[in-house]
């Protein structure tokens, strides 16, 4: 089994004018595997961005990093050591959000394939653009049109595509998607995860898919961690994080979605997640779980149950300790 990204306790901060760190991830360890398609899910503000942008290797320069992060076996990330050579945008690529403000609104297509290709690999415009052509078509866009498009006019969904193309075009193998489809209406959304899910087979792609849609991600995802203040608090298999929650957090999640064909009544998740910067010392989910007990004043370890891993004292037993 080859790993494409391992996380060894990493913890993820940005330092403010005072020197003072406010740690967005605060000691997260997960793995892999190639070919994976694996979900970072939990409400905004939860460290799912920064997560992924340590795995791009995006992170400010005022960003502040404890633990290990390897892709594909190389330290990236070790203490506060970060070295992305040879590995940003050749190994590891990102689809934006919003593609409409990250595609540059001045340039054709192609141009943008021709910056890119030429910036990573030193080709000139003749090589960029035909390999820019494969993969224009590769994200079923007609490559002879679109290479000399501007980004306005493409529709939305278009310029997603467009922007994957630029991603995959460096032959990046590891995808990160920071909420791919939140800018995009149901339809497009389907199809979206569709070319994403075609690609990874076609490319043999390892998908890491940011997102707050818990549907999507149960119908799509091999494995599904779920983030609340900056701690994985579970992880489970994509099918089971809808059906069968196993931490708190992860059931308010999924009580809060709405399931085809299925009447019950849909509760929003009460309370507020901590505050930036505020330190908890016990479990991160305590202050807000309607099952807390005593232990919880602790922070409780990852227990391994038979359906995934879970960081809750609920599960000592269970997990036979
Ligand atoms: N570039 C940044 N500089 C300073 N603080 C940031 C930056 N990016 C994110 N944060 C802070 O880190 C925390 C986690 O944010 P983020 O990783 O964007 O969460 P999510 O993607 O789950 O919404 C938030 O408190 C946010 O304000
Ligand atoms: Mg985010």
């Amino acid at each position: 089994m080859v790993l494409a990204v391992k996380a060894k306790d990493l913890r993820v901060g940005y330092m403010d004018e005072e020197e003072n760190i406010l740690w967005a991830v605060k000691g997260v360890s997960f793995e892999v595997r190639q070919g994976e398609v694996f979900c970072l899910v939990g409400e905004s503000g939860c460290g799912k961005s920064t997560i992924g942008n340590t795995i791009i290797g995006i992170l400010p320069p005022y960003a502040v990093t404890e633990g290990e992060l390897y892709v594909f076996n190389k330290p990236v990330v070790v203490g506060n050591l970060r070295d992305y050579t040879g590995i940003r945008g050749r190994v590891v690529s990102y689809v934006p959000q919003n593609p409409g403000t990250s595609l540059n609104p001045y340039q054709t297509i192609g141009t943008q394939l021709y910056y890119v290709l030429n910036s990573v690999y030193g080709w000139d415009k003749k090589k960029s653009l035909e390999v820019a052509k494969k993969y224009l078509s590769l994200v079923e866009l007609d490559p002879e049109s679109v290479i000399d498009y501007y980004p306005h006019e493409l529709s939305g969904g278009m310029q997603q595509r467009a922007a994957i193309a630029i991603a995959l075009s460096t032959g990046a193998k590891i995808l990160v998607a920071d909420e791919p489809t939140s800018a995009l209406d149901a339809h497009l959304r389907l199809q979206l995860i569709k070319l994403l899910m075609k690609l990874r087979e076609t490319e043999s792609l390892t998908l890491i898919l940011i997102t707050h849609d818990l549907v999507s991600t149960g119908k799509i995802c091999d494995t599904v961690a779920v983030v609340y203040s900056g701690k994985i608090v579970e992880k489970c298999s994509g099918s089971n994080v809808i059906i069968e929650p196993l931490h708190p957090y992860t059931q308010m999640l999924a009580d809060a979605v709405p399931l085809l064909g299925i009447k019950r009544p849909l509760k929003s998740i009460p309370g507020e997640p901590p505050k930036p910067g505020e330190e908890i010392a016990g479990c991160v989910f305590a202050p807000r779980c309607p099952l807390a007990f005593e232990k919880c004043v602790e922070p409780p370890p990852s227990f391994n149950v038979y359906n995934g891993e879970v960081a809750c004292w609920r599960y000592a037993n269970i997990a036979g300790r």
